[in-house]
């Protein structure tokens, strides 16, 4: 409408912000959001309510007047226990000045970049990814350039070629973004990788921002995914962007963490003062408390609800002829392939109107040039067993009459 009224070289409204267009996942959703029949397993996040002992906590911060500005960067409190976390599931120490919570983790990815990006950066995304974060990169003005994980059938292992990462920098390149465990693929980075990225990027200027959202969501026993903070020097360009909408079920109360070198400890509470003056003071305590001994306890159910998801989910595609997966190591996500679908698109838009059921279509995560993305769907395990169980039973449907 606008743009038909105004002419784009009038617009005083930049390019990167007119070119914005919802993304697959969210197109797919908003044809029939909300729909009581229809069963969603399209977007990241569990359908338990947060527990109470964390609603509690930000009640009562409520009742005894905690409704003010807070310090920038977190309250004290939550920064003390994000940094005991940090000693308990990473065995590291990383110190106050390197921790800021500045609200949602799409809020650290984007401080994150401003901390980086200036007009002409680009950011090179390990791909398959979370088209948020991309999206947010071209909002500030980044070129956008992709490195896809490779697809290892016989291993049943999605693969970081470093040689392909590091060729798809440029002089220009300010940061490299990597997601692990990632959205949609589960795929981890070892630690070996991350120390050959860190060396290829220390001498060049690039930064590392690491999302690390789905840390604790592992298959594998271990108490958090190979993180960043265990490899990295404190001065070195890495921004760990952490959150408790995932663990903890907490994806409405927008907060999480971001941890940067130290040496810009005080330009990071001027960056939250210039975007929103700090996080929510009542959402911080509901966050102190999911960093008690009671929220370790909940992180262990919601991992367990997780693993039944994906033992339902692993059931399902050995049952199925044309659907195909390299099992998550992380994260709660199925990333199906689906033999002989080439509109990933056209097929989750089918599915909602005909099967009922909401998948994330596996173009979202990708460029449009990367074309293997578009034989995936992505499904949210993290649900329960008989709604999603009804919901892979309606796909199982769908694909035979492909
Ligand atoms: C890889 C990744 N990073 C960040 C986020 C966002 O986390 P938050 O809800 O704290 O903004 C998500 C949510 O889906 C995600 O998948």
């Amino acid at each position: 409408m606008f743009m038909d009224a105004i002419p784009r070289r009038l617009s005083p409204v930049r390019p990167a912000i007119l070119d914005l267009e919802p993304n697959g996942i969210a197109k797919v959703a908003m044809l029939a959001l909300g729909e009581p029949d229809l069963l969603p397993l399209w977007f990241g996040e569990t359908d338990l309510k947060t527990p109470d002992f964390i609603c509690n906590a930000a009640k009562k911060a409520l009742d005894d007047g905690f409704t003010f500005y807070t310090h920038p960067r977190g309250i004290a409190p939550l920064r003390e226990a994000i940094r005991d976390f940090h000693r308990r599931t990473l065995n590291a120490e990383i110190s106050l000045d390197r921790i800021t919570v500045p609200g949602a983790a799409m809020l650290a990815v984007i401080e994150a970049l401003q901390c980086v990006i200036e007009a002409g950066d680009n950011v090179v995304c390990v791909s398959p990814v979370w088209p948020n974060i991309f999206q947010a990169a071209q909002i500030t003005g980044a070129d956008v350039k992709f490195c896809r994980l490779q697809e290892d059938w016989t291993a049943l292992r999605w693969r970081l070629d470093l040689d392909k990462l590091f060729d798809t920098c440029d002089a220009r390149t300010k940061a490299i973004f990597i997601a692990s465990p990632g959205n949609p693929t589960g795929w981890i980075m070892s630690p070996e990788e991350q120390r050959a990225a860190l060396e290829f990027c220390r001498p060049r200027g690039i930064a590392i921002i690491s999302d690390e959202v789905y840390g604790t969501l592992v298959y594998d026993g271990a108490p958090h995914a190979p993180s960043f903070l265990q490899v990295a020097e404190p001065d070195d360009a890495v921004f760990v962007v952490n959150s408790f909408s995932k663990p903890w079920a907490m994806t409405g109360w927008r907060i999480g963490w971001l941890a940067h070198p130290a040496y810009i400890a005080e330009q990071m509470s001027v960056l939250a003062m210039s975007n929103n003056t700090g996080a929510t003071t009542f959402a911080q305590w509901g966050a102190v408390a999911a960093l008690s001994s009671q929220g370790d306890a909940f992180r262990s159910f919601l991992l367990e609800r997780c693993r039944e998801g994906y033992e339902i989910t692993r059931r399902f595609v050995d049952s199925q002829n044309r659907i195909r997966w390299m099992p998550p190591q992380g994260a709660f996500y199925g990333f199906l392939h689906v033999d002989g679908m080439r509109d990933s698109f056209g097929f989750a838009c089918d599915l909602v109107r005909n099967a009922r059921v909401g998948v994330a279509p596996g173009s979202a995560f990708a460029p449009p040039e990367d074309t293997a993305s578009d034989s995936y769907i992505r499904i949210c395990f993290a649900q329960n067993p008989e709604r999603l169980q009804t919901g892979l039973e309606r796909l199982s449907a769908a694909v035979a009459a492909l």
